[in-house]
């Protein structure tokens, strides 16, 4: 049973530490990880995914319940209790995707297919997209915003690992602020890289990176939360309208005039 996960502070890229000495991160927490390109967001959470044990580049140490990761974790998929969803997404697996769900809840169960799996999975999954996933559709056709949903639900459902990390999900055009909704009410552990505002602030924390070394840990403020408010009514207004030319409209002159 997971409670927590801890990092260790590590270093950089040219050696300077990072500017903390542990992190905790507790059941039902989100989090972000902010910061340039190449500044070593995906290198932190390969860290979290590799149980680091001062073993990798950074030097970081990862803790599961204050203790290092039993080994085990490491060699059985079955036992490991947290699931990465990379950057870059490609399937080897050509199966349809009812076949892919149903397989994977079998292994995950360690038992039978289970039906109900795949169904409650393609529905979490179809609440993050624009248009639905169909159970016949094979893996290789799906557009890279459905994968991204997909591999969120198989994550969140099927996998049912308490820690999910998430290597840049807003590229992918799926309706993020129910995405973190959603996950929240699973209270895991979810870690997102992101370069999103609405993400960043509706996480409990950010941890802020440069140079592949963490500069700031820093808690969303309550004026903070104001601003998020803020920020998801611009989004929205840039959401309707990237929608509008989605479905081919023309925009008139003064469009996004109302929202200040
Ligand atoms: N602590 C570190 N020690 C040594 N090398 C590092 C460290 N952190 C990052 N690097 C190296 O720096 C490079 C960029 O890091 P990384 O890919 O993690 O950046 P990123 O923030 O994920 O960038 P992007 O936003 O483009 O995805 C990689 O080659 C990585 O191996
Ligand atoms: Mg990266």
């Amino acid at each position: 049973m997971i409670r927590s996960i801890s990092i260790l502070g590590g270093q950089g890229r040219r050696g300077a530490p990072d500017a903390f000495e542990r992190i905790d991160l507790h059941m039902g927490q989100v989090v972000s990880i902010v910061g340039p390109t190449g500044s070593g967001k995906t290198t932190l959470i390969n860290d979290i995914e590799l149980f680091a044990g001062g073993d990798t580049p950074s030097g970081r140490h990862v803790l599961i319940n204050d203790e290092p990761a039993p080994v085990e974790y490491r060699y059985n998929p079955a036992k490991n209790p947290i699931a990465l969803i990379t950057q870059h997404t490609t399937f080897l697996s050509d199966l349809p995707v009812r076949q892919f769900l149903l397989t994977h809840s079998k292994v995950r169960t360690g038992g039978s297919e289970s039906p109900q799996m795949m169904m409650d999975a393609i529905e979490f999954a179809n609440k993050l997209t624009g248009e639905p996933i169909d159970l016949d559709n094979r893996m290789t056709e799906l557009s890279g915003g459905q994968t991204r949903a997909l591999l969120i639900a198989d994550a969140t459902v099927i996998c049912s690992t308490p820690v999910v990390l998430l290597d840049e999900v807003e590229n992918a055009g799926i309706h993020r602020t129910k995405a973190v909704q959603l996950l929240r009410e699973f209270r895991k552990i979810f870690i997102f890289v992101t370069h999103d505002p609405r993400i960043a602030l509706l996480s409990d924390f950010r941890i802020v990176m440069q140079g592949g070394r963490v500069t700031q840990v820093l808690s969303t403020s309550e004026e903070e939360r104001g601003v998020s408010a803020h920020v998801n009514r611009l989004d929205d207004a840039l959401s309707a309208l990237r929608e509008k030319l989605r479905m081919g409209h023309r925009l008139n002159a003064g469009e996004l005039q109302e929202v200040a």
